[in-house]
């Protein structure tokens, strides 16, 4: 299939493209660099040995968008476009709600135009706020708690209406966990700008020794060790879903909404001894209050995933921590 990849040049937009393109497919990757660089595309480029379409443009540009479709014969669209940092989605919150829901209305409707109707959507987990129970099942009641979750949440309520509108739609809302790693070479992988918010960015920088220590956000959960759980998923399995989604695609009738986790929950302090022990390396950290918003424990029921795509995760933590080390020990400034 031809595959417009909005937002193909950031971090689990360029794994996707590696997985696509050693599948058969091809693709175009459309991005506004907001948060990028194409410096990652050159590098899929070696990576995959061929050269990649790359049409630089903003989501909410129906102008441009159209020219692409014009361009190129898009069957499909991976959607990955979208800004992604729960702390300035609070400070910024139109600007969120501009880039993430606009940007797709305004990606839905050049498609509508084009007549193309297949579309695979990057959820995400914090769709379900704070769930009551663990491990996570697609069933679960859905709630945001800052703007970029609820971003998230509009626009899946926005493509189950479309598919109730009409029935030419295939749509697959992917709900990621927590990604993290990189490609096996260490040459793509997660280049957050200045201090990152995620965990295993700032403590891969801690091992590298850009940061002096991780602070442990909370001791004092009822979790395993205190500290929060998380369902932490490599990159690579996660791109490779997406690939299993767009075979399947076909197949979907309106909506289809897939978790994507391993099912495991690993502590912060896990992470931590895990990375230490595949990096080699000292990872200090010290005990903080919790962060606010924070959730104790959040992991997937992965069986849907399974029984729908025929996917699911097989790299652990310790394949996840020594790639991301790869990564960043190759790459300490990023890209
Ligand atoms: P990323 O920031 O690395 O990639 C997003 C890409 O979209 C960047 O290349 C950026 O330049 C581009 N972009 C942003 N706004 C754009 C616009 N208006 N027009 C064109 N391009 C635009 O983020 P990522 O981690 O690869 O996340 C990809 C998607 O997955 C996002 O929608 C994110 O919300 C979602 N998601 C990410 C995580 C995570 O923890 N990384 C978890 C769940 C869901
Ligand atoms: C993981 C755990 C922290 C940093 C966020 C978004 C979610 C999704 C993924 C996009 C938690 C702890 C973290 C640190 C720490 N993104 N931590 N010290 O919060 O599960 O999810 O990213 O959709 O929407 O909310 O991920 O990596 O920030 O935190 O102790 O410096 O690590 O408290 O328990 P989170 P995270």
């Amino acid at each position: 299939m031809n595959i417009l990849i909005t937002g193909g040049a950031g971090y689990i937009g360029s794994h996707t493209v590696v997985e696509l393109l050693e599948n058969g497919h091809s693709v175009v990757v459309y991005d506004n660099y907001s948060n990028s660089s194409n410096e990652s595309i050159k590098r899929v480029e070696k990576i995959v040995n061929t050269s990649i379409l790359l049409e630089e443009g903003d989501i909410r540009n129906r102008d441009r968008l159209r020219e692409v479709f014009t361009a190129h014969k898009i069957e499909a669209v991976i959607h990955f476009a979208g800004l992604k940092a729960v702390g300035e989605s609070v400070e910024q919150p139109l600007r969120y709600y501009d880039n993430n829901v606009g940007g797709s209305v305004a990606l839905l409707e050049v498609m509508e135009e084009f007549g193309c109707k297949k579309f695979v959507f990057s959820s995400s987990a914090t769709v379900y706020g704070d769930p009551h129970t663990v491990p996570i099942t697609e069933d679960f009641p859905l709630s945001a708690t800052n703007p970029y979750g609820q971003s998230k949440l509009f626009v899946e309520e926005i493509l189950r209406d479309l598919s109730t509108s009409d029935d030419a739609w295939q749509i697959i809302l992917l709900r990621y966990f927590n990604p993290v790693g990189a490609h096996k070479s260490g040459t793509i992988g997660e280049d957050p700008n200045g201090i990152p918010n995620n965990l295993m960015p700032f403590i891969s920088q801690t091992a590298v020794g850009k940061r002096e220590y991780l602070s442990v956000f909370g001791d004092d959960y009822d979790t395993k060790d205190g500290s929060g759980v998380r369902d932490y998923i490599h990159v690579v399995d996660l791109a490779n879903a997406h690939f299993k989604a767009i075979e399947k695609i076909n197949s979907v009738e309106k909506v289809a909404t897939i978790n994507l986790g391993t099912g495991n929950g690993y502590s912060v302090i896990e992470m931590v001894k895990a990375f230490e022990e595949a990096s080699g390396k000292k990872v200090p950290y010290k005990t903080a209050p919790r962060r606010a918003g924070d959730i104790a424990e959040c992991y997937a029921d992965p069986k849907y995933a399974k029984e729908f795509l025929g996917w699911e995760a097989t790299r652990g933590i310790k394949e996840m921590c020594e790639d991301a080390w790869r990564w960043q020990s190759q790459n300490p400034q990023g890209y």
